[in-house]
Formats: structure tokens, C-alpha cells, sequence
């Protein structure tokens, strides 16, 4: 028997929407790689949403609370759709996904944008722009505009009504995001672009600043450029191959993502990873995530596409696990099923035979058997 204390503590978590259709895959994953690479983790199924709103009153019941609060790794599905209407926004707010990201202080978000060779003929862009495609988006994920104060709607004198946000940054919440961008450059190409509005807003302008600073004291290593966020947008559209590593803010870095999934093929096949800072343990909290959301129009019809929440199980044995040869054998395993004609409806050629979400776990398991077994041979 193992020690369960020398364990790592994985909570997963469905959710709404296709949340828990998708991460019911990745579960299988899990234990494959617990059961045949004996992966040492524990695995502890939690709720969140409507479901538990309706019996508990909360959208994050105790139960969860706590196996996320002693989880090194969450692996989150998706919130959000129509049936959430249910819920009070009060109740909806104490538990939602930014509150957690808060909570936790999961201030790195990694978005990898990678562009699978197979997927060329299903995606929108042009075949020879996606060759190549492999850059990850840092995106700060705890600050900037979605948590400044003040913030609110107001009622004007006049009569009008006035909404407002604030957009800011401090030295520390730039530098730290930075500084993952720079580390993971230096595991990569050694390239790092940063996204601001400088030319315009001042919390751009520091950022930019601070950027340079940091680069100049400890990473002057790495190649540094800076895009202002319009012409990024469409630089990833026109050249994804140039990037390596890009960081940015919050906001922009919501949605140069979106746009960068496009680059990649399709927005379902995307993971991401939002790291919080290392203790004194040296452990760092970590919630892993498919960037697809809750995609309430196909919920509950088992078509969802469960490869976005599979490769967030690679991120996680590489960040969380330590464990790189199976991440990279997880990898090559959803790259073999791509090759081998596995589709979801999502990314399928016109006339291709089209999977379901629990089909596409067989292909990716299957796949998995057949990769490690070639590897067994070539020892
Ligand atoms: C994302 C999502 C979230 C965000 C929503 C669901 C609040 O779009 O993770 O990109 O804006 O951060
Ligand atoms: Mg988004």
C-alpha cells in the first residue's frame, strides 16, 4: 500500500455544462496512468454548480471547498450556461471560477497554443499559416480589470447610468507573470513578446517598464519584444509561428486566447494551466482547465470534445506530477488518435466519421496502450 501522505491530491471537478462529460474522460485518463504508470495521486470527485446549488444552497458545496482547498491540482470543467439562471448572482458570485482564481492565487494562466498537423483540413485558417504553430499565452489572471476597485453601475444626476472598471497593476503582480514568462522561455525557444497599451494606458506603460526591468536584471538571456494588443491580435492571426512565449494582462490575455485558439485548429481541443505561487514547501497550487468553457449548447449530448480537458491532464503531470515522460506520452497519445482519423464533431473534416466524447476517450486510451507498449519495445 502506498503512503497516501507522499500522494499528490488531484480534485476534479465537472461542473456544468459539457464539464462533466469531458472530465469524465479525463478521469479515465487519470487512472490509466495511476493503475499502468502507477502516476502516485489520489483522486477525489467533487461537485459544483446547479446541481449542488439546488440541494445545498451553494454552488460550492463544503465537500468541495475542502477537496479543492487540500488539492495540489484541481481539474476543473466548465461553469456557466442557461440553467445557471437558477442560481441568485449573489449565490453564483461566492463560488464562482474568478473567486477561485482569487482564492488561490492563481496568478499564471499558461494557454499553450499548439496547431496538430492532422487538424489542418478542419480548421479556418489556411493550412501553411497553422504549420508550425506552437506558442504558450501567459495571461495574468488574478488582478487587472477583473478585480480593480472601484467598479460598479451608477445613476448619474442627469439620469443616465454609468458603468465603470479599473484597470491597474502593481510591480509585484507584473513582475511574477514576467517571471513565468521568462523561466518557461528559457525551457522553450528563448523568446518572449509582451502585450500592452502602452501607447495609450498607463498601466500599460508600467507594465512595459517593468518587464524591461526585471528582463534587464535576470533574463537578459532571452530574446524580449513588446506588441501593443491590436497588432498581436493580428499578428496571431496573420504569422501564429513567429511567438514563443507571449504574456500579457487579464483582459487582453481573455482574449488574444480565444482568437489564438484559431491558430491551433480548434478552441475545443485547447488545455490551460493557472498556477499559483511556490510556498515554502515548494508546492504551487495549480487548477487545470480546457479553455472551451461550458459550451451550453451541446451539453448533455455526449459530443463534446474531451481532448481541450485531456491535454489539461498532460499539464498537470508535467507541472503538477513532475512527470514529463508521461505528459509527453500522453501527448503523443492524443496526437496518434488525430493521426489515426479520431474526430469529434468539432474538428472534423466534411464526410468524416464523427465520435462521441466518451468514443474519443477510447481512441485517446487506446492510442495510450499502443504508444507505451512501442516504447516498451524500443527499452
Ligand atoms: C476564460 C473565460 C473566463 C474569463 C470567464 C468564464 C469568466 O472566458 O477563462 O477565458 O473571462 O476569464
Ligand atoms: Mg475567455
Amino acid at each position: 500500500m502506498n503512503n497516501t501522505s507522499n500522494m499528490v491530491k488531484v480534485a476534479v471537478v465537472g461542473g456544468e455544462g459539457i464539464g462533466p462529460e469531458v472530465t469524465a474522460q479525463s478521469r479515465r485518463i487519470l487512472d490509466w496512468f495511476a493503475a499502468k504508470r502507477g502516476v502516485p495521486m489520489t483522486l477525489r470527485e467533487a461537485q459544483y454548480g446547479v446541481i449542488p446549488y439546488l440541494e445545498t444552497g451553494k454552488v460550492l458545496p463544503e465537500d468541495t471547498v475542502e477537496a479543492m482547498d487540500e488539492a495540489d491540482a484541481i481539474l476543473w470543467g466548465a461553469t456557466g450556461g442557461p440553467e445557471t439562471k437558477q442560481v441568485p448572482p449573489a449565490a453564483r458570485k461566492a463560488g464562482s471560477l474568478l473567486s477561485l482564481r482569487s482564492k488561490y492565487d492563481l496568478y499564471a494562466n499558461l494557454r499553450p497554443i499548439v496547431a496538430h498537423p492532422a487538424l489542418a483540413g478542419a480548421a479556418p485558417l489556411k493550412a501553411e499559416v497553422l504549420k508550425g504553430v506552437d506558442f504558450v499565452i501567459i495571461r495574468e489572471l488574478t488582478s487587472g480589470i477583473y478585480f480593480g476597485e472601484p467598479r460598479g453601475i451608477e445613476t448619474l444626476p442627469d439620469g443616465q447610468r454609468r458603468g465603470f472598471n479599473t484597470e491597474q497593476y502593481t510591480t509585484n503582480q507584473v513582475r511574477r507573470a514576467a517571471r513565468a514568462a521568462f523561466e518557461l522561455a528559457r525551457t522553450r525557444r528563448g523568446k518572449v513578446c509582451s502585450v500592452d497599451k502602452a501607447n495609450v494606458l498607463e498601466t500599460s506603460v508600467l507594465w512595459r517598464e517593468e518587464v524591461i526591468a526585471l528582463h534587464t536584471q535576470e533574463f537578459s538571456d532571452i530574446e524580449l519584444t513588446h506588441l501593443y494588443v491590436d497588432n498581436a491580435a493580428m499578428q496571431i492571426v496573420r504569422e501564429p509561428r513567429q511567438f514563443d512565449v507571449m504574456v500579457t494582462g487579464n483582459i487582453f490575455g481573455d482574449i488574444l486566447s480565444d482568437c489564438a485558439a484559431m491558430a491551433s485548429g480548434s478552441l475545443g481541443m485547447l488545455p490551460s494551466a493557472s498556477l499559483g505561487p511556490v510556498d515554502r514547501f515548494g508546492r504551487r497550487k495549480a487548477l487545470y482547465e480546457p479553455v472551451h468553457g461550458s459550451a451550453p449548447d451541446i451539453a448533455d449530448k455526449g459530443i463534446a470534445n474531451p481532448l481541450g480537458s485531456i491535454l489539461s491532464v498532460a499539464m498537470m503531470l508535467r507541472l503538477t506530477l513532475n512527470r514529463a515522460e508521461d505528459a509527453n506520452l500522453l501527448e503523443a497519445a492524443v496526437a496518434a488518435a488525430l493521426a489515426a482519423g479520431a474526430r469529434t464533431m468539432d474538428i472534423a473534416e466534411p464526410g468524416a466519421t464523427k465520435l462521441s466524447t466518451a468514443e474519443m476517450g477510447d481512441a485517446v486510451l487506446l492510442a495510450l496502450e499502443k504508444v507505451a507498449g512501442k516504447e516498451r519495445e524500443r527499452a
